[in-house]
């Protein structure tokens, strides 16, 4: 039998969406694909903190097992093993939701080897896709990315790109070429959809954290050489048109991120559960209730979100911060520019804070580089 909970669900700031609605959330089962890997873990656990039934699917390819929670129902194989997939349905049949976040995340290697990045992030998942509409799935979150937007041509007054959703899409690389494909295809899908365009993810919840190999990103690299666990750590280029010269980016804590996942899972199961409105229903349901001035219910569903803080940091300020917390000085070299690396990438998230009711809560930069650097800690003593 399903249990509820009631809660209220509040469409934050805009007159238009300054109403607080009853809504009864059904805790609900749902599929997550990458569940081995650093964001789909913490997904996870809180999905399962929230008591949610959770089903996951990782291959292992970048993933580790240790990092999926016990509670977590694990499914070891491929997102296009149709055979499995059938399998985990006939098993769950009250799964209608998938969390899909498997893939390959590494610009650089992208760019070395598109059709690798092509195939896993955009023909798998297409396959994918393929059998979630066969076996009668409902919705679909994704995590897309930053990366789609290339790099913004459009600037505010203080210089600074800030991102919305409407910002031209012009990846430079196959990594955001890839997701901004599979972006498209679950668009002209059945599923309801929330695609989330990520920035820059860091830090930890708790034991669960970043653990790429190789790892790539900023905060991980520069904790790993102040604990000396990387022999150099080098700025790539100080010669940007920013303040200080080096290149700024917006970073958002992974646990704020996780809690917008939870927001997109109710958002698209009120609809589901209450009224069985399909991806058409919806946006006619929109366009009358616009016409009528009355709040268009189901619009923050079908929708594409930035997930970030709005707030950018340059690579220096993240450096001159950790050394702070660390209480150490830390001696990094110098390196060129790399190509394709805009000088600013922040989000504009005015968007998920209005309809979806994104409400962040560990939006500070000592936070997210403290809770990364307990993770790192803790992971280096696991190992000894
Ligand atoms: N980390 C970031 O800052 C960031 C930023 C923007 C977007 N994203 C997106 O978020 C998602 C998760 O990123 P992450 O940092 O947790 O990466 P990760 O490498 O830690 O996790 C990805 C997981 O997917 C699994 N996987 C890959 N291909 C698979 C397949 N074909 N079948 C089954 N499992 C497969 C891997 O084994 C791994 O466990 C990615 O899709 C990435 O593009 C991440």
């Amino acid at each position: 039998m399903k249990t509820t909970k009631t809660q209220e669900l509040k469409f934050a700031s805009s007159p238009m969406y300054k109403v607080t609605i009853q809504a009864k959330i059904v805790l609900v089962q749902i599929l997550v694909t990458g569940c081995a890997g650093y964001i789909g873990s913490i997904i996870c656990q809180t999905l399962i903190q929230e008591n949610h039934s959770v089903i996951g699917l990782d291959n292992l390819s970048t993933g580790f097992r240790e990092n999926i929670p016990q509670a977590v129902k694990f499914y070891e194989g491929d997102i296009t093993d149709t055979a499995l997939l059938k399998e985990i349905k006939d098993s769950h049949p009250e799964l209608n939701s998938v969390i899909h976040l498997a893939g390959f995340i590494e610009v650089a290697e992208s760019v070395k080897n598109p059709e690798k990045y092509f195939d896993n992030n955009f023909h798998k998942a297409k396959l994918f896709l393929d059998s979630l509409e066969k076996l009668n799935f409902k919705n679909i979150i994704f995590s897309s990315t930053a990366a789609v937007y290339g790099i913004p041509q459009e600037y505010d007054s203080n210089g600074t790109a800030y991102i919305n959703e409407e910002t031209t899409l012009a990846p430079i690389n196959p990594y955001g070429s890839s997701k901004l494909e599979f972006e498209k295809a679950i668009q002209a899908s059945t599923l309801n959809y929330i695609i989330f365009r990520f920035f820059n993810v860091a830090g930890a919840d708790g034991v669960l954290g970043e653990c790429h190999q190789p790892e790539t990103h900023l905060i991980p690299l520069l904790l790993d050489f102040a604990l000396e666990k990387r022999e150099d750590f080098s700025i790539y280029g100080n010669d940007y048109l920013t303040p200080d010269g080096t290149a700024i980016r917006d970073y958002i804590h992974v646990k704020d991120l996780a809690q917008a996942h939870l927001l997109a899972l109710e958002a698209l199961h009120v609809n589901l559960e209450n009224e069985n409105i399909t991806k058409h229903t919806a946006s006619l349901l929109n366009r009358m209730n616009r016409e009528n001035n009355s709040v268009p219910k189901f619009e923050n569903i079908n929708q594409i979100y930035n997930l970030g803080y709005g707030q950018g940091f340059s690579v220096k300020e993240i450096v001159n911060i950790t050394e702070k917390l660390i209480n150490q000085k830390i001696n990094y070299g110098l390196k060129p520019r790399r190509i394709g690396d805009p000088a600013y990438l922040v989000a504009s998230p005015e968007k998920a804070l209005r309809l979806l009711g994104f409400q962040p809560k560990f939006n500070s930069i000592e936070t997210i580089i403290k809770d990364a650097l307990e993770h790192r800690r803790t992971w280096y003593r696991r190992d000894q």
